[in-house]
Parts: C-alpha cells; sequence; structure tokens
C-alpha cells in the first residue's frame, strides 16, 4: 500500500492529513495560528507560523500513524490564496505576508488598471484588479516599503513558500498563480506583458507547474525536521479552492461545489475558459491539467460567524467546552429556533469588504431591522443567512455567464452543518450533497499527489474511484418561496448604502 499527505495551509490553522491510496485517513493534525490586522481592512500573518504548522503537523502524522516514511510517496500542498510571501536573497522572509482578505491596495489597483489597461488585464488574467490579488500587494510594498521591496529577491505564495522549505524550490502552480493577476491564464504562464508594465523581474516568480506534476523532492534538511523521506515526491498541488474542487470531485462541466470557510466561494468547474466582462467573479486555471473554473468569492463567510462567536458568546464557548461540544453546534439549534428571517433581520456579511458581486473594499458589515424582540439566536440565523445570500449572488452571477451547475457539493467547515446546507438548498433551489470526507481540500491535494506519483492515471479517474456522496439535502419549496422575499430586500440593502460606505471610507 502506497500513502500521500495533504497540507491545508489555512487561514486559521494549518491541517495535515495523512491518506492511503484509497483516500481512507490514516492520521491527521491541526495547528492553528494567529491573523494580524494592524489597521482597519489590512490583514498579515507571519509565514514563520505557517512553515512551523506545517513541520509540526506532518510529524504528528507521520509518529501517530505509523506508516513507514519510505510508503508514503507524495505530498501535496493546497494554500489559502493570494498573499504575498517575500524572501531576500539567502531565502529569509523579509516583512509578514499581506494575506487574502487584506483591503489596503485600492490606491495600487487603480495603478495597475492605469499601467496595463483595464480591458487588457482583464483579457490576460481574466479578472480586473482587485485588492486581494497579489499584484497589488506587491504593488504597495513597492510604494509604501521601497527598502523592502529592493531585498526582495523571491515573491510566493503561502502553499509556495512551505513547499520551498520542504524542496528548496522556488515554484509554484496554475490554479494558485491565477491570483497573483501576472499570470496569462489561457496560456498557463507568466505573462511578460503585465510584468514589464508592473516593473516586476520575471526572475523573483517561482517556475510554474499544473497541479498534479511533481515539482521536488524534500530535502535532507526537511526529512529531518518533519520524519519524511527524501524520496517523497512534492506535487504542484492547488489553490485552496482548486483543491477543494477536486477533493469533491468538482473536475466536469455541469460539477460546483459552495464552501463556507472563513471565506465563501461557488465554485464551477469549466472545461473551456470563460470570463465575466465586469469581473464580478474570478475565472482562473484549474487543477485539472488543461482546464479551467469560474468562482464567485464572499469575503467574510464563516469569519462572520466566528466574528460574532468570538466577540459575543463567550459564555457559549465556555459552556459547550464543559459539555465537550463544539460551539457552533450550539449556535447552530440557536439559528434553528429562531426560523426562516430571523423574525425580519438581515445581515450584510462584508466585514472583509465584498467582492461578488460588488467588489468593493469600502463595503461594511450590517444588521438591517434590529428590533427589541431579537435575542442573539436570531443574530445567529441573520449571519447565516445573509452569509448565503451572498453565496446565491455569486450563483446568479454564474448562471448569467451561461455556467448552469447541475450537481452542487458543500464543504468547508460551513458545509458540515446541516441547517446551513438546508439554507443552501432552498435558496438555490437546488440539491446540495456532500461526499465521503470532511478534508475536502487536503484529499484534493493528496489526489493530485496521486496521480503526479503514477497511482492513477488522471485526476478524473482518482476522483471517480475515490469520492462518493454521503448527504443529499433537497429544497423545501416553501421555504424556497420564504426566502426568495428576504433576499429581495438583502439585494437592495447593498445599492442604497454604496455611497455611505464611501462616506464612512472618507472619514
Ligand atoms: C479566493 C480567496 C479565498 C482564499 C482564502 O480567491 O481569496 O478563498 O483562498 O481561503
Amino acid at each position: 500500500m502506497k500513502y500521500v499527505i495533504g497540507i491545508d495551509l489555512g487561514t486559521s490553522g494549518t491541517k495535515t492529513v495523512l491518506f492511503d491510496e484509497a483516500g481512507k485517513i490514516l492520521a491527521s493534525a491541526l495547528e492553528e495560528y494567529p491573523m494580524y490586522q494592524p489597521q482597519n481592512g489590512w490583514a498579515e500573518q507571519n509565514p514563520e507560523d505557517w512553515k512551523n504548522a506545517a513541520i509540526n503537523t506532518i510529524r504528528a502524522v507521520t509518529e501517530k500513524s505509523g506508516v513507514a516514511k519510505e510508503d508514503i510517496v507524495g505530498l501535496g500542498i493546497s494554500g489559502q490564496m493570494h498573499g504575498l510571501v517575500m524572501l531576500d536573497e539567502a531565502g529569509e522572509v523579509i516583512r509578514n505576508s499581506i494575506i487574502w482578505c487584506d483591503q489596503r491596495t485600492a490606491a495600487e489597483c487603480e495603478e495597475i488598471e492605469a499601467l496595463v489597461g483595464r480591458e487588457r488585464l482583464i483579457e490576460i488574467t481574466a479578472n480586473p484588479a482587485l485588492t486581494g490579488f497579489t499584484a497589488s500587494k506587491i504593488m504597495w510594498v513597492k510604494n509604501h516599503e521601497p527598502e523592502n521591496f529592493a531585498k526582495c529577491a523571491h515573491i510566493l505564495l503561502p502553499k509556495d513558500y512551505v513547499r520551498f522549505v520542504l524542496t528548496g524550490e522556488y515554484a509554484t502552480e496554475v490554479s494558485d498563480a491565477s491570483g497573483m493577476q501576472l499570470l496569462d491564464v489561457a496560456g498557463r504562464c507568466w505573462s511578460d506583458e503585465v510584468l514589464e508594465k508592473l516593473g516586476i523581474d520575471k526572475n523573483m516568480l517561482g517556475k510554474v507547474y499544473e497541479s498534479p506534476e511533481i515539482t521536488g523532492y524534500i530535502t535532507e534538511e526537511a526529512a529531518a525536521l518533519t520524519g519524511l523521506a527524501t524520496t517523497t515526491a512534492v506535487v504542484g498541488g492547488a489553490g485552496d479552492n482548486a483543491a477543494a474542487a477536486i477533493g469533491t470531485g468538482t473536475v466536469k462541466d455541469g460539477d460546483a461545489f459552495t464552501t463556507i470557510g472563513t471565506s465563501g466561494v461557488v465554485f464551477a468547474h469549466t472545461k473551456e475558459m470563460v470570463f465575466d466582462k465586469g469581473g464580478r467573479v474570478h475565472t482562473f486555471c484549474c487543477a485539472v491539467p488543461g482546464e479551467w473554473h469560474v468562482m464567485g468569492v464572499t469575503q467574510g463567510a464563516g469569519l462572520s460567524l466566528k466574528w460574532y462567536r468570538d466577540n459575543f458568546c463567550g459564555d457559549i464557548i465556555e459552556s459547550a467546552k464543559k459539555e465537550g461540544k463544539s460551539p457552533y453546534a450550539v449556535m447552530d439549534k440557536m439559528a434553528e429556533d429562531a426560523g426562516i428571517s430571523a423574525r425580519k433581520l438581515l445581515f450584510l456579511p462584508y466585514l472583509m469588504g465584498e467582492r461578488t458581486p460588488h467588489l468593493d473594499p469600502n463595503a461594511r458589515g450590517a444588521f438591517f431591522g434590529l428590533s427589541a424582540i431579537h435575542d442573539r439566536g436570531d443574530m445567529i440565523r441573520a449571519i447565516m443567512e445573509g452569509v448565503s445570500y451572498s453565496l446565491e449572488d455569486c450563483l446568479s452571477v454564474l448562471n448569467e455567464m451561461g455556467v448552469k451547475p447541475e450537481k452542487m457539493l458543500a464543504c468547508g467547515g460551513g458545509g458540515t452543518s446541516a441547517l446551513w446546507r438546508s439554507m443552501l438548498a432552498d435558496i438555490y433551489g437546488m440539491d446540495v450533497s456532500t461526499v465521503d470526507s470532511k478534508e475536502a481540500p487536503a484529499l484534493g491535494v493528496a489526489i493530485l499527489a496521486m496521480v503526479g506519483t503514477g497511482i492513477y492515471a488522471s485526476v478524473p479517474e482518482a476522483c471517480e474511484k475515490i469520492l462518493k456522496i454521503k448527504t443529499t439535502t433537497a429544497p423545501v419549496a416553501e421555504n424556497t418561496e420564504k426566502y426568495k422575499k428576504v433576499y429581495a430586500v438583502y439585494k437592495a440593502l447593498y445599492p442604497h448604502l454604496k455611497a455611505d460606505y464611501e462616506s464612512l471610507a472618507s472619514l
């Protein structure tokens, strides 16, 4: 039997899972780390935390499982996308990583569109300049910290930094590189034109691979730290969403999934490349070689519920801990009791600005319709519904583009909630299923490692053999009607508030 490791480098922590070649989990380990918000709308993490979490969790799973290290043939890494890691000539980290949800780069986005031309930028990178993407973060460092930019010899994405720690290679792969806004997304290679116009040296960027390709092997040093053998191959891996696609079997036209993690995503596979002229959803290369995907993003999905839990549910956290339960299970029950529309309370989940469909870094969260009858159960319900409406916004844009999913999977922490899945099924008006594994991104990159090391011939073949549908939630027509009415009010709120968000931002 051969074994592979999948590492899921997320925003709240890194989870490493050891699988056998049939996709069965043998051991898993998680290490959490903080996100820093030095100013409103800024978000940073320390790449050293990612490095330590990867090393510690790999060591934990190799020790726990008792599997012989020579039998672990491959390793794949899934990563939170877009984060900027800058290394000096010696491979040392220069500054904290500015991560995906950081919103400080509105001025740099204007600069990028002025330098490249908005239409040309969309033609090449398939997306307009976005505050979340890496290019604007690089330009911010160039503009505000020229001393750090001058020291920078290598630019990597979060998971590609961990690859560098494990293999010594400066490399990336097409799915994550698509979110840097420096890739020619149709050609699946760096865009000389964009790099030249932005004044970024191509030599700073890693070599681009397809996701299942082998990018290197574990170094002696990393082997000593992790307990792995130097024969373990590290494949390209994928950005977290492209990885979750593989881990849920979203690998052909008609397939889609919704993830509710820190961010929320509605992701649909497309064999041919399609993009939205308004740039409201992203078009990226996917982890199936030669194919693409489109996805809409809700910036603050699980993040919104976590924010509410951490600030207003201290007692629930305490009591749940005593009873050995997850506080989210208790909150779920409170939301269920509140009932559809939470007694006419709505929530806009724009705690970190918003991407789809508004592309507005100034947008902020709001409860609308608060009255003296409301309690925490209503507020939790309103948050879960608000996130679901925002995901419906994403799905509507995909539909407008002619991308009409026939199959919808749910994953991520929020996807484990039966209540949240039923909301999605009712609001989308379609079945929402789960697969027989909770670790979609880790399993996704483990599957890529199985393909890269020859255990399976192709990604779709591996998915076909490994993944099974576990649950299916069907929409309830009566609920769909109720949600439709509330969604109409939700949809009207952002246009009413847009100018006020601008005024607030200019204070
Ligand atoms: C996708 C995105 C997020 C991050 C964090 O564009 O920004 O999904 O990858 O998980």
